[in-house]
């Protein structure tokens, strides 16, 4: 129950499936987990990641009150279904933005906080990060940038005293309601979801929960020789 004793862990996206299961956890293993979404929904900040001005002022505040950072967890994110042909400039731009700025703008302003005591920073990437789809062009791009993003910043890190790690995790189909409103999206919502169970393995998508486990061990002390890596958790999707 202490595997994040003490530890103060920002986390974006919060009001989310993801970002929500993590904050969660990050208090039941004795950490303090300040939570941050977009002004619509429930969370200590506001925090649009998109805006740096936002960032700024969040990370004042978290500066303000507790002098240092030992985890970020950036958990926004936005999907979106489309091919090549008809995902228009602004779409493109939209995902873009909240998956890869927004992950960037994080890992480099919560730095400073970071990098006082040493801490760990977990961008949450997609399979999309690893593999293509031919209807993701958008998102397959923002997480396959997430993914060498982490790794950058993993190396830079490294070579600090105090360290401040840096990994990727790479969840396939989670049930919540990102999932749910792609699938409602497509021209067989039933097909689709039968489908998309199919091509896991181990037959059914994941939880938010199973998500936050790992990323509590990666937010630990326990993966402290842990830097720059890719932690898939699909079922067994990309196995194939
Ligand atoms: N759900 C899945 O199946 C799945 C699979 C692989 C990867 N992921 C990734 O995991 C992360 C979390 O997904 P989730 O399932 O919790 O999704 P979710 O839709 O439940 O939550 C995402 C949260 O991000 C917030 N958000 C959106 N735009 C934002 C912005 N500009 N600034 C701040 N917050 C913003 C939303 O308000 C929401 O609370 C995302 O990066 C997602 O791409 C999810």
């Amino acid at each position: 129950m202490d595997r994040l004793k003490n530890k103060i862990v920002l986390i974006t996206g919060a009001a989310g499936a993801v970002g929500g299961a993590v904050a969660q956890a990050v208090r039941k293993q004795g950490g303090v987990a300040i939570t941050s979404d977009v002004a619509s929904q429930k969370a200590d900040h506001i925090l649009d990641v998109a805006s740096e001005s936002d960032w700024l002022r969040a990370i004042a505040d978290v500066a303000r009150k507790h002098d240092r950072l030992d985890g970020l967890v950036n958990a926004a994110g936005l999907a979106s279904l489309g091919n090549i042909e008809d995902t228009d400039f602004a779409a493109w731009r939209k995902i873009l933005s909240v998956n890869l700025d927004g992950t960037f703008l994080g890992c480099k302003h919560a730095f400073a906080l970071l990098k006082r005591k040493g801490g760990a920073i977990v961008n949450l990437s997609s399979v999309l990060g690893l593999v293509g789809g031919q209807n993701f062009v958008a998102y397959n791009a923002s997480k396959g940038g997430v993914r060498l993003l982490t790794k950058s910043i993993a190396l830079h890190g490294a070579r600090l005293d105090p360290q401040v790690r840096c990994n990727s995790v790479h969840p396939a189909f989670l049930e919540g309601p990102m999932v749910d409103d792609m699938i409602k999206k497509t021209e067989h919502p039933d097909g689709a979801r039968a489908r998309l169970t199919r091509d896991i393995p181990l037959g059914r998508f994941g939880t938010a929960a199973e998500v936050a486990e790992m990323c509590v061990y990666l937010l630990s002390d326990e993966s402290r020789f842990v830097t720059g890596a890719e932690f898939i958790i699909d079922g067994g999707l990309t196995a194939r």
